[in-house]
């Protein structure tokens, strides 16, 4: 197990001052992704960083294993240092991991995140719509994915970052992670020979390819190298739609 590293906080840096990034990637123009949502949440007393995204005003998804005490969430940021005017905080009413999340192996690596109220949507906040059948994902269609997480020094960025990856061969994923790696409920996704990847807080964004939200950044290799692993949100829909049904107010 210890060649697989998911992408939250294990060790803690000292936070830069320097801008960073996804690896390989840019600054996202400011608010381009209404749907991203910084997450913060706090395990074993130590701050933890992830993103996630909104599917409903009142829920958003991200990775099961951005589950922790305290979670917060900050809508319609660019500069989460900044207090923007279009920042909403919501307190988190209800986190529910996937029930069979598994936190040794990053199966079922899904969660869904209740908001106290219904976010206003606007310009800058705005939902990210689910694939339908017809979305289905081929190996070599383009993607997105953002994030505030670390850059290649290692740094957390202040400002959203993005970065283009071209989904993989199901095979890549199986060699280089060998049964972690599951057909039916993961995306491979990331060139090898290209240096663009999500790295660590960047876990819980979206993969998101023809504006629809694929993947959740899950883990990956220690070093960031390419491809790296999503779940497949395709094969949880039933279980979105069951449970944001079973919690309507
Ligand atoms: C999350 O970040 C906010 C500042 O944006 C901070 O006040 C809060 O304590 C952090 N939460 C955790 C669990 O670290
Ligand atoms: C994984 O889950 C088990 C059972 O819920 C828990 O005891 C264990 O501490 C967890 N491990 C990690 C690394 O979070
Ligand atoms: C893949 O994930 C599904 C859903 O959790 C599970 O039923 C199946 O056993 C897994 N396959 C492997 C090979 O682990």
């Amino acid at each position: 197990m210890h060649f697989l590293f998911p992408l939250f906080v294990i060790l803690l840096q000292s936070p830069g001052d320097r801008a960073g990034e996804i690896i390989g990637g840019r600054e996202a123009k400011p608010h381009s992704r209404p749907y991203m949502a910084y997450l913060n949440f706090s395990l074993k007393n130590k701050e933890n960083k992830c993103g996630a995204f909104l599917i409903r005003e009142d829920f958003l998804l991200t990775a099961a294993h951005c589950w922790g005490s305290s979670i917060s969430i900050i809508l319609g940021a660019h500069n989460i240092k900044k207090p923007e005017k279009t920042q909403q905080k919501i307190h988190v009413l209800r986190a529910i991991p996937h029930p069979q999340y598994n936190n040794r192996t990053f199966n079922n690596d899904i969660m869904l995140l209740q908001l106290e109220k219904k976010a206003k949507l606007n310009r800058a906040v705005d939902l990210l719509p689910l694939p339908r059948m017809k979305d289905r994902l081929k190996p070599g269609k383009r993607c997105i994915v953002a994030g505030w997480g670390w850059d290649r020094e290692e740094k957390y960025s202040n400002t959203l970052q993005e970065v283009e990856l071209k989904v993989r061969k199901d095979n890549e994923c199986k060699d280089k992670y060998h049964r972690y790696y599951n057909i039916s409920t993961q995306i491979c996704a990331g060139d090898p020979k290209e240096s663009k990847a999500s790295f660590k807080g960047d876990s819980g964004g979206p993969l998101v390819c023809d504006r629809v939200a694929q993947g959740i950044v899950s883990y990956g290799n220690k070093d960031g190298t390419n491809p790296r692993v999503y779940t497949r949100i395709f094969s949880f829909l039933s279980w979105i739609k069951k449970t944001m049904k079973a919690h309507e107010y």
